[in-house]
């Protein structure tokens, strides 16, 4: 059975060699920038552990996987424009170290991109491979604009709160599985299980995303403190603490709604003490722990021998607890 790192460092390896090719323009510099911070590489590292479970050889499924990485950073260059967010990976963001419009124009950049390499998909896989990561693309874009538009909603639900967190994060989870499913030669409803797979696996990464953003270690968080609090992010922590919090609290947090950014220290150390006093964080947990079973029921129906299996099982746990 091979590792987690080694399916990084495969990765790894492919975004050194996709830094080598990008030249000097200037538009490809905030480019090689993003995606040489240290990172995770959970999508392109669930693609060939997918294919891997059908096939020994997942050759080529890498070229696919890296345009899985290369189009999450474009989301992530354009998610802290939109988040105001000034760190990322433990460095400046891009429209901090550069500016807005550069973001804008290399994020672009970064997507057409992403659909190049994708374009190198074995040709009998191209239409379904395609179709998959269209769909995706699009769905995640209609997350984050519903992401923000919570920000100005106060009746916001945790039925909604939970298919923006679909939108925007778990289907480009859930297609990273697909796409290495579809090209590893696995049958139609093992694609679906996996889709499936990644999709509650990816809500329960989001929903500990959200916790971390207050309460995780900022050295490897690599995010700004508290950035969803200043935002007025509606979060499963938030929304749950609006919704179970008596009077005085229910106060406290409308109070600082929209407040200047001379309040953030004082607004995120208020409203992370009352998630604290609510014991939120068990509340999550309970709410991440049967998104995983869900995750792991579809996985447990894939029709291949169970050692196979092993290590996306492991690598599901250690999203469960994960400190970055
Ligand atoms: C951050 O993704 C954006 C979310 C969808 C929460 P990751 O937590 O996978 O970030 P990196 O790629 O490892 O930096
Ligand atoms: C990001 O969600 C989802 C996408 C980038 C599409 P967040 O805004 O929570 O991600 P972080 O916390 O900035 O990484
Ligand atoms: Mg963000
Ligand atoms: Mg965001
Ligand atoms: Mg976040």
């Amino acid at each position: 059975m091979h590792s987690i790192e080694y399916f990084q460092s495969i990765i790894q390896k492919k975004i050194d060699g996709f830094c080598r090719v990008n030249g000097d323009e200037e538009i490809l510099q905030p480019v090689k920038y993003i995606i040489q911070l240290p990172a995770k590489r959970m999508r392109p590292v669930l693609a060939l552990m997918s294919a891997n479970l059908f096939a020994d050889e997942v050759e080529k499924v890498i070229y696919p996987a890296l345009a899985l990485e290369v189009f999450h950073n474009f989301t992530l260059m354009h998610d802290d424009i939109m988040d105001n967010a000034p760190l990322r990976r433990g460095n400046a963001t891009v429209h901090e170290k550069w500016n807005t419009n550069t973001a804008i124009l290399s994020g672009d950049a970064m997507m057409i991109q992403a659909y190049q390499l994708m374009c190198k998909a074995p040709a009998h896989n191209l239409k379904d491979v395609l179709n998959v990561f269209s769909t995706t693309a699009l769905e995640v874009c209609i997350g984050q604009e519903r992401d923000m538009q919570f920000e100005k909603r106060n009746d916001v639900s945790v039925e909604e709160y939970m298919e923006m967190i679909r939108l925007k994060t778990s289907v480009l989870v859930a297609g990273a599985m697909k796409i290495g499913a579809i090209i590893a030669g696995a049958s139609e409803k093992d694609q679906d299980l996996l889709y499936k797979f990644g999709e509650n696996i990816g809500i329960a990464f989001q929903l500990w995303d959200d916790y971390l953003d207050a309460f995780g270690d900022q050295a490897k968080v690599g995010k700004q403190k508290g950035g969803d609090i200043i935002a007025d992010k509606k979060t499963f922590l938030l929304l749950q603490a609006i919704a179970l919090s008596n009077e005085e609290d229910k106060k406290i947090i409308e109070k600082y709604k929209g407040a200047s950014q001379t309040k953030n220290a004082e607004k995120v150390e208020a409203v992370m003490s009352i998630f604290e006093n609510l014991h939120l964080k068990d509340l999550l947990q309970t709410e991440m722990k049967s998104y995983y079973n869900a995750a792991m029921d579809a996985l447990k129906q894939v029709a291949v021998a169970p050692e196979r299996k092993l290590l996306l099982m492991q690598f599901a746990e250690g999203i469960m607890q994960r400190d970055r």
